[in-house]
């Protein structure tokens, strides 16, 4: 055999070796080595195939799947050593098996190639992932859940342009979040879907000479079914692209429950304590209690959609098939996958932990005449047409607000200047628990129908 210049897996064409800088630029095994257990199940589902249709003997495969154990135990006790010279975690996967087992070892990449074998690991870890980050949700939309029926009674000020508005329940408001959630646990299901497909027995891009079983591969890995066309297959990145794009939506609801918790936390709001233990202080400010859970998680939003941003400008631009730009397609994955991860995980411990101050929320309700709609309904029940009812209640809000009190306040007979229709029955309907309870159409914010939700979400 003549001498090679390169001694990589794929060396033989190769007159030099690859310039170190080269080496350092693009390999991946520094952020690849994370995908080891799906590589290695993928391989030994692979190596079994190829037994089963006669490719490989039953002695090889055997040699290759117990081999690959070997590694996966070395691996998991921290005794692998991987190389950046080896690239990517499936060519230091595949060195490692050939030292142990033989030539084997060097059968085993017969009727494949890392560019199926890539896509294959991804939809394995992605699967996986999307799998824990359900359970997480759960404990969130649980928690909320638990918090709703603590709250269902506390009025408090609900918002349109940060304006007091109407008053709803807090426990109102904990359903409204756990809505968005639910959304998008069912994105992340459906997109798992369309994932769980095996793309393996596409080979580099045109399929493979050798009569592989795609389905028998599938079927040991837990895919609902092999992927259609070969081109596709390798080139495919849509379902992380759609991953990125619901972890960003989650890091929007998140953001935005972060907003508003920095908000009620604030001594102008004070309508929750969060614990000491998620909140900092300041080094310079002795009385400081910062509520940086949720800050972070409103900062890291941002970084979950520069992922998705980064996935979709790399892939924008690629012909078929196959492309090392491909490779970039990692860091922003995982990094997506962790950032929620970790934001999830911080939100079901903390919602819990969260502290209703209920004599501020209210007090903060009976401002801004948040049951000014409450008097208008009022004299629509009386048979004034709903505009005209809002007209004289607008003249009243600005009668009150001239005498710096609230509707409830004035007295019946300056109440009676805006409309003869004002009896003294008015006093129970513009009350805040007379205007939570009063809203009790299906979704609405009356504790009734909090109540309604909650054992609906709870099966009874
Ligand atoms: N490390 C590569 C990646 O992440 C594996 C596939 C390499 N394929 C190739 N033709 N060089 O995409």
């Amino acid at each position: 055999m003549a001498s090679s210049g390169n001694q990589k897996l794929w060396g033989g064409r190769f007159a030099e070796s690859t310039s170190a800088l080269v080496e350092k630029f693009s390999e991946s095994v520094s952020f690849d080595a994370r995908l080891y257990r799906q590589d290695i199940r993928g391989s030994q589902a692979h190596a079994r195939m190829l037994a089963k249709v006669g490719v490989l003997s039953a002695e090889d495969a055997d040699k290759i799947v117990s081999g690959l154990d070997t590694i996966l135990a070395q691996i998991e006790a921290g005794s692998f050593e991987w190389s950046e010279k080896l690239e990517d975690v499936h060519m230091n996967i595949e060195a490692r098996l050939t030292e142990l087992v033989g030539d084997a070892g060097k059968r085993l990449h017969t009727g494949r190639s890392r560019n199926d074998q890539v896509a294959t690991d991804i939809r394995l870890y992605l699967r996986d992932a999307i799998d824990d980050l359900v359970g997480m949700i759960d404990r969130i939309a649980a928690g909320l859940l638990d918090l709703a029926e603590r709250e269902a009674d506390s009025v408090m000020p609900g918002f349109t342009h940060l304006q007091i508005a109407q008053p709803v329940t807090f426990g109102h408001h904990m359903l409204a979040w756990r809505e968005q959630i639910l959304r998008d646990r069912e994105r992340l299901l459906d997109g798992r879907k369309r994932l769980n497909r095996l793309p393996l027995g596409a080979a580099a891009l045109a399929g493979t000479v050798y009569p592989i079983d795609r389905h028998y591969v599938a079927e040991q890995l837990g895919f609902d079914g092999v992927t259609e066309n070969s081109l596709d297959s390798v080139s495919d990145r849509d379902f992380m692209i759609e991953f990125c794009a619901t972890a960003s939506l989650v890091m929007v609801h998140l953001s935005r429950w972060s907003e508003e918790l920095i908000l009620w936390a604030s001594p102008m709001f004070a309508f929750v304590d969060l614990p000491d233990r998620f909140c900092t202080g300041s080094s310079i400010m002795p009385q400081k209690k910062n509520p940086d859970v949720p800050e972070l998680v409103r900062g890291k939003a941002g970084r979950v959609i520069g992922d998705l941003n980064a996935l979709l400008v790399l892939m924008k631009g690629q012909p078929l098939a196959y492309n090392r730009d491909n490779q970039e397609d990692k860091p922003p994955l995982f990094d997506a996958i962790d950032t929620l991860s970790l934001c999830l995980q911080v939100y079901a411990e903390m919602i819990p932990a969260i502290v209703v101050r209920r004599d501020n929320c209210r007090a903060a309700a009976a401002k801004g005449f948040s049951t000014a709609t409450d008097l208008a309904d009022y004299l629509v029940n009386k048979g004034l047409p709903f505009r005209d009812a809002h007209h004289v209640v607008g003249s009243a809000v600005a009668h009150a607000a001239q005498k710096d009190c609230d509707l409830a306040e004035l007295p019946l007979a300056e109440l009676q200047q805006f409309s003869p229709l004002i009896g003294d029955d008015v006093y129970a309907h513009i009350t805040l628990d007379a205007s939570v309870a009063a809203r009790r159409s299906y979704g609405g914010t009356a504790p009734e129908q909090v109540r309604a939700a909650i054992a609906r979400a709870r099966g009874n």
